[in-house]
């Protein structure tokens, strides 16, 4: 068997193509949406083929010494030393292992959040998994508060917390860890260099600073199997964003995956202007060739699968 669920299904499916930018054609209804079980394990079982998400979420300790010089997956010609903090922060074991869960939340960054009142809902699922350190507390009734894992390009240090120059971001970021408690913290490390000095600082705080939370570091292969599973069913992206990441990995632990926040177009069904982000001022160039992502093609994507039944995708309001 060589043809793919998916790759039969988007061949198959009707969705309409986007239409100079206009997001309306992405119409899905929520009411009625039913999970369609063997779809579900059809897909767990062709994302197997290309990755072990137990396996491939973090690198272990022992695949390491301190002083390893490894390449980084996106940008083979430079180089990363595995430092003494680093390596310790390196879990002995999965943080993912034997892990399972009914229903699952993947939370994206989308300003279609805002006045959503999805909070409780989000929080009421088994395991919420967010992105980038997203900030939750001023925003929850819309977005919830529970992160169970949650993902931290280095860049956020930059974007988010000052670069870390003055004490009070760096006291912000410790408080934020501190907020997650045991929950998973997945920092993409090895992917491209620029983030390395970070990610030390980020790692002398956890230490410094005695936090619980349980940091994973995607293995070396995980973007490209990623990548391949989503091109051998002909969905072209260029480099998967976090949340279709996040998609791709929970399907291994959950059931039942209910993605909200997702919806990389500037304006809602009616016209409305919706934020690149929830939380901040960020703008984004959808459409642009230079972005690393092509989100609307994922976004296309993560509906045809809602309209199958595989996962549901909410992006109206919750009440
Ligand atoms: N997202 C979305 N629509 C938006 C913003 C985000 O669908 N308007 C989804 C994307 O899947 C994205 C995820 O939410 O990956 C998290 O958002 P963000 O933190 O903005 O991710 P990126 O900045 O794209 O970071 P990355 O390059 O890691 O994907």
């Amino acid at each position: 068997e060589t043809e793919l669920s998916l790759s039969r299904l988007m061949v198959n499916s009707s969705y309409k193509i986007l239409h100079k930018g206009r997001a309306s054609v992405f119409q899905h209804t929520v009411e009625g949406w039913k999970i369609n079980t063997s779809l579900v394990l059809e897909i767990r079982k062709d994302i197997l083929r290309f990755l072990d998400a137990e396996r491939d979420v973090s690198v272990v300790r022992s695949s390491f010494k301190p002083g390893d010089v490894i390449h980084y997956v996106l940008d083979k010609r430079r180089t990363l030393n595995i430092s003494n903090n680093l390596h310790s922060l390196l879990p002995e074991i999965s943080p993912m292992k034997g892990r399972r869960f009914k229903t699952c939340a993947v939370v994206g960054n989308s300003g279609i959040l805002l006045d959503s009142q999805c909070g409780r809902e989000i929080d009421s699922h088994d395991f919420v998994i967010r992105c980038n350190l997203a900030p939750v507390v001023e925003f929850a009734a819309d977005v919830g508060t529970k992160s169970d894992f949650i993902t931290m390009n280095p860049s956020v240090v930059q974007r988010a917390f000052g670069g870390f120059q003055n004490e009070s971001d760096r006291e912000k970021f410790v408080h934020r860890l501190s907020m997650l408690n045991d929950s998973v913290l997945w920092i993409p490390a090895f992917m491209v260099k620029g983030g390395e000095k970070h990610v030390e600082w980020v790692n002398s705080l956890i230490l410094k600073n005695k936090l619980k939370v349980r940091t994973a570091y995607p293995s070396l292969r995980l973007i490209h199997a990623v990548r391949g599973y989503w091109l051998t069913n002909k969905v072209h992206i260029k480099r998967p964003s976090t949340g279709l990441l996040m998609y791709t990995l929970s399907t291994r632990f959950c059931d039942e995956i209910h993605l909200y926040g997702f919806w990389p177009f500037p304006e809602d069904f009616s016209g409305k202007a919706v934020k690149y982000h929830y939380y901040d001022d960020l703008k984004y160039r959808y459409f642009s060739n230079a972005s690393p992502h092509r989100m609307p093609l994922e976004f296309k994507t993560l509906n045809v699968l809602h309209n199958k039944g595989a996962l549901k995708l909410t992006t109206g309001k919750c009440v």
